[in-house]
């Protein structure tokens, strides 16, 4: 049976002592890390029995080479190993991108080409759209950034042009 888990939304930068807890969560908690915690618009925690297992964060701490307006980012994605595969990205991702699309940003998140885990959710969301790849500095790595399709940047810059001409010639 899977663990029941409860999610926590916090809208303010988390604290020192918070920061503490969810460090565990992440095998890099260094400089890049904080710098996106810093700027937090939400940070949402799975939980179970009131520990950490799952973090996520929309941030606008955005260093990738995106064209976008206003961007917000979906960032400091981890899920503790034991708990994988029991949908807690998916939880935490709807919840960041829901809040996202409510500032009025254009929410984006970026993605190492070579992480699967990743790749496999954003290929198959019909909520995300690639905007750019580009080679990441100074790892040299092939990343994408991908956009939320129901922002309004999306629909303005990148979306398929409605026509009614189909319509018309079925009439
Ligand atoms: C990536 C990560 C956050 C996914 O968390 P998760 O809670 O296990 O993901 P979910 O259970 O919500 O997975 C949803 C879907 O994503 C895909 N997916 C998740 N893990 C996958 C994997 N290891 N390989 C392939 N597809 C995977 C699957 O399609 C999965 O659906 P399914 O289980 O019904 O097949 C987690 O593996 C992790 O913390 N990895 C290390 C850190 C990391 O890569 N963070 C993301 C940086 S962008």
């Amino acid at each position: 049976m899977n663990p029941a888990i409860d999610y926590a939304l916090s809208y303010a930068p988390p604290t020192a002592a918070e920061r503490k807890a969810l460090s565990l969560l992440t095998p890099d908690a260094g400089p890049r890390w904080h710098q996106k915690l810093d700027h937090a618009l939400l940070t949402v925690t799975a939980l179970h029995g009131g520990t950490p297992v799952g973090l996520g964060v929309l941030h606008v701490s955005v260093v990738a080479p995106t064209g976008v307006d206003s961007p917000v980012e979906l960032g400091a994605m981890y899920v503790h190993p034991a708990y994988r595969r029991l949908g807690i990205r998916e939880r935490i991702a709807a919840s960041r991108l829901t809040y996202a699309l409510s500032t009025g940003g254009t929410p984006i998140t970026v993605i190492d080409n070579r992480n699967p885990a990743s790749w496999r959710h954003f290929e198959r969301s019909p909520q995300w759209a690639v905007e750019k790849e580009y080679i990441g500095w100074p790892t040299g790595w092939p990343m994408t950034i991908w956009v939320a399709t129901e922002s309004s940047w999306y629909r303005t810059h990148k979306a398929p042009p409605v026509t009614g001409g189909a319509l018309l010639e079925s009439v």
